[in-house]
């Protein structure tokens, strides 16, 4: 595998050894597989990767897209990752999703 162009991150909610936060409540991690086939689908080289809390709990599930610096919030279900990919491939963050 080459270096990825995209990392995207998604906050699985760890504090320490125990995923404490919001964003697994919200059903951060189903997210995690639909991206991973969206990505190929798309042709995207990019890389998913889980991480543990982000500190914006109140705004998850929050993801982040690297080296761009999106951060996303309220990324809840298919279709908020459809947008999201939308846009990246289109060079340009999903405002809808963007953090302040
Ligand atoms: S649990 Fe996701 S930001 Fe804290």
């Amino acid at each position: 595998m080459r270096k990825p162009d995209h990392h995207i991150l998604v906050c699985a909610s760890f504090r320490g050894t125990e995923a404490k936060g919001k964003c697994i409540k919200k059903e951060s991690l189903q997210l995690i597989p639909y991206l991973q086939e969206a990505l190929v689908d798309r042709g995207l080289n990019a890389m998913v990767s889980s991480t543990g809390c982000l500190n914006l709990c109140e705004e998850g599930p929050v993801m982040v897209i690297y080296p761009q610096g999106y951060w996303y919030r309220d990324v809840i279900g298919e279709d908020a990752v459809d947008e999201i990919l939308d846009a990246l491939e289109e060079g340009k963050p999903a405002e809808k999703y963007l953090l302040a």
